[in-house]
């Protein structure tokens, strides 16, 4: 196999390194802790806990030297389009774009669309929060249900969760998804129709669970307040309005976006209604322009203080040479508690392939890695375990605010103090004689120290990046969001793939629309053994022959 300069480089690297460990490199310079580390407006970034020195870091900006990644990153900015398989320019930035200059798709200005469908935004939530734009029977829409799923569901569900502090205090949001009708049933036990708007995001408007969703939820309302009701208590945001008016919802009363929205990159765009109902435009605005800022950091920042670039070098450094393909991200924030599973869908869905850019299947290096994370201290008592002990590392995103929203007795200090001891835990270990030590001065005898000291003791070595904000603002949840997004596309970049496609959803979906009459009216076709008898099986636990 040829390898390019870059990589013969790195490989070289991997080997020369790979007996060095991160408390040597801190023992020997006590100035690492400054040197990797940035800065940026809210947000500190320190990497320093990682397994690199300047000489593997160096590789690693040779490596996306080689790969462009300057012009890729500005490609990405003016609209060239590098969603190859579906044809499509990639412009969530343009979303939150609030300079005057334009940026072209297919020779059209694009940005005054997009002012326009904000404006919209920020009149109709306005209207709903203060009690203008009122429900069919007169009373206030304060129940907010998105009926959605996926990159439609995923970002205003997180963002909705983590800006819960800004929320207007009549109001509440709820997310229907899943297909399974207790997601639905659940919602409608708790809600009065007469106050309940429902959102129908869906960017397609064809997906089969927020069709479904959205047809029950219409009936529902249809039955207690009649047919006339619907307009005043269903909007659609959606590229596809043919679609809206044949599902029965008035165009007038739809938020439009475009196709250079990929959907798990759309909540700055009118999937992120919700949030602005929630939060208040003025708040919605401003996760924008956090969001501005860090794509304005990624776009002009020299690569090696370029925050997305350097995590994502990190990442590849594991992935591609020390042969890790788990990742974890664990925020120390309860109002972050599903930015681990909204990350899940931008890393995996945007970096989840098999095939490069030049059509050619990958078969000598590893993508993605799998991404899986929940919100600390509570994970800590799950599987912080296997972090710690387990035969493989896990490479770690701690993300912490130093200021709480809810600063109550020293609740906020433990929360900072676990985080610190968690990342230097992972990276000190502790070793035997530190264990014999500890359990001879407890008074232990030599043959229980002996059966425990493996047990109780760390390899340490682990890594992790710690990201410190001031406080958990809407501005700073942008910078954070944005950041992850750009950091997945310059893997992407590195693997030469196209991040912004998902064709690998489309198979269970066909053949799920298969199975569906087979459970219902009994022809099975032809399966493999163990699909049909299921089906079989299933159907009659339901009662059917
Ligand atoms: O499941 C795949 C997917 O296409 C996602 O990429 C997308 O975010 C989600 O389905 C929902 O799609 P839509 O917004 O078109 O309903």
């Amino acid at each position: 196999m040829t390898v390019s300069s870059a990589v013969a480089r790195l490989i070289a690297e991997y080997q020369r390194f790979s007996s060095i460990t991160m408390n040597e490199l801190f023992a020997k310079d006590s100035n690492r802790a400054e040197q990797y580390n940035i800065e940026f407006e809210n947000l500190i970034y320190d990497y320093s806990k990682n397994k690199f020195d300047e000489d593997v870091l160096r590789a690693l900006f040779a490596l996306a030297e080689e790969h462009h990644l300057k012009e890729r990153i500005e490609d990405m900015f003016i609209g060239k389009k590098i969603n190859v398989t579906e044809n499509r320019a990639v412009l969530h930035t343009a979303l939150r774009n609030f300079s005057n200059d334009s940026i072209y798709v297919d020779n059209k200005d694009i940005m005054p669309e997009i002012r326009k469908v904000r404006a919209k935004m920020k009149e109709f939530s306005s209207a709903v929060r203060n009690g203008i734009f009122r429900g069919y029977t007169g009373k206030k829409l304060v129940n907010i249900v998105n009926i959605c799923i996926g990159g439609s569901d995923l970002g205003p569900y997180m963002v909705t969760s983590a800006l819960k502090k800004y929320w207007a205090p009549d109001m509440k949001c709820y997310f229907i998804s899943n297909i399974d009708g207790t997601a639905c049933a659940e919602v409608l036990n708790e809600i009065n129709p007469e106050e309940t708007l429902f959102i129908v995001a869906s960017k397609t408007f064809t997906t089969i669970e927020t069709l479904t969703n959205a047809r029950t939820c219409r009936e529902w309302l249809v039955k207690a307040l009649g047919e006339q009701a619907v307009a005043k208590h269903f909007v659609a945001l959606s590229t596809n309005a043919k679609a809206v008016a044949e599902f029965g919802i008035d165009t007038k009363n739809m938020f439009e976006f475009w196709d250079f929205v990929g959907g798990r990159y759309s909540l700055w765009s009118a999937i992120g209604l919700s949030i602005a109902l929630m939060v208040g435009y003025e708040n919605f605005e401003d996760l924008l322009k956090g969001a501005a800022a860090m794509d304005q950091h990624f776009r002009t920042a020299p690569l090696d203080k370029n925050i997305p670039v350097i995590m994502a070098l990190i990442g590849i450094w594991y992935n591609d040479y020390e042969n890790i393909h788990r990742y974890a991200v664990i925020p120390y924030d309860q109002y972050l508690k599903f930015f681990p599973s909204y990350l899940q869908q931008l890393d995996m869905e945007s970096n989840g392939k098999s095939v490069r850019l030049d059509n050619k299947k990958i078969t000598d290096y590893a993508t993605g890695p799998a991404l899986f994370g929940g919100a600390g201290t509570d994970v800590q008592h799950s599987f912080f375990q296997l972090l710690h002990q387990g035969t493989e590392a896990v490479p770690v995103d701690f993300i912490i605010p130093a200021n709480s929203h809810n600063e109550i007795g020293q609740h906020h200090q433990i929360l900072l103090a676990n985080v610190l001891a968690q990342a230097e835990a992972l990276m000190r270990g502790k070793t035997t004689d530190e264990v014999a030590a500890e359990l001879r001065a407890a008074g232990k005898d030599e043959l229980t120290i002996e059966q425990l000291k493996l047990n109780k003791s760390f390899a340490g070595n682990r890594p992790s990046n710690m990201f410190v904000i001031d406080k958990l603002t809407p501005y700073n949840l942008g910078m954070l969001i944005a950041m992850y997004e750009h950091k997945v596309y310059v893997q992407g970049v590195i693997w030469e793939i196209d991040s912004f496609d998902q064709w690998g959803v489309e198979l269970g979906k066909q053949m799920a629309l298969k199975i569906l009459p087979e459970i219902t009216d009994g022809n099975i076709a032809q399966h493999d053994g163990s699909t049909t008898r299921l089906i079989r099986k299933i159907r009659e636990m339901r009662g059917l022959k």
